[in-house]
């Protein structure tokens, strides 16, 4: 099954609600929530309050994506603001095995995201405790960059450890899709879309979603 995470970070936030309450009459399958630090990224987007509330708002589950240092630190409050898949960087955690399981403890599914210059094998020893595994594809930060060609072929390897454990980890990819771009990862063995400025700058999210879904 094709699934579509839309990135609020592109929504409009002077209405946040309302654009919320157009992904709920949509065909997306989460809610992809991008909280950045200013330090892990050379940006700062929004954290825990407004997850809290979107939550509040939303019929679909939120897939949070932590761009932060220290992770450990908030992912019982991500959880309580109603988390209900949390991505860490493999980047910003120095003991990533016990990051995962404090996830996994919640109850909630357990991600890993790499940077595009983290080679897939980095997650070896880790890909059998994930639910999913996120491969940017552009550098984290900012929506609206271009997509990062090498993505497909991390895509292709990541796929192959995962049918190689009998796995059932997810790969999810994140920054630059559209419909080209998401055609090719779907045929490379992509599971999830993240999608951000072109579901909300589109003339019609909705009808955006649907297509990004039939690909
Ligand atoms: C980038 C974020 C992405 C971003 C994607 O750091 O993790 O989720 O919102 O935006 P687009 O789809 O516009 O590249
Ligand atoms: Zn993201």
């Amino acid at each position: 099954m094709k699934l579509v995470a839309p990135s609020i970070l592109a929504a409009n936030f002077n209405r946040l609600g309302e654009e919320v309450e157009m992904l709920n009459r949509s065909e997306a399958d989460f809610v992809h929530c991008d909280v950045m630090d200013g330090v892990f990224v050379p940006n700062i987007s929004f954290g825990i309050p407004i997850i809290q509330a979107v939550n509040q708002i939303s019929i679909k589950p939120l897939d949070v994506h932590l761009m932060i240092v220290n992770p450990d630190k908030y992912i019982s409050d991500f959880f309580k603001a109603g988390a209900s898949i949390i991505t860490v960087h493999y980047e910003a955690c120095t003991h990533l095995h016990r990051t995962i399981q404090q996830i996994k403890s919640l109850g909630i599914k357990a991600s890993v995201c790499l940077n595009p210059h983290s080679p897939v094998a980095l997650l070896e020893d880790i890909i059998s405790e994930l639910d999913m595994v996120l491969l940017m594809s552009v550098n984290p930060g900012f929506g609206g960059q271009l997509f990062i060609e090498n993505t497909y072929q991390k895509v292709v390897a990541l796929k192959e450890m995962i049918l190689k454990r009998n796995l059932k980890t997810q790969i999810e990819v994140d920054g630059g899709v559209n419909f080209e771009v998401g055609k090719k990862l779907y045929e490379s063995g992509v599971d999830i879309l993240v999608a951000g400025s072109f579901v909300f700058n589109a003339n019609s999210p909705i009808e955006t979603i649907a297509a990004l879904k039939k690909l």
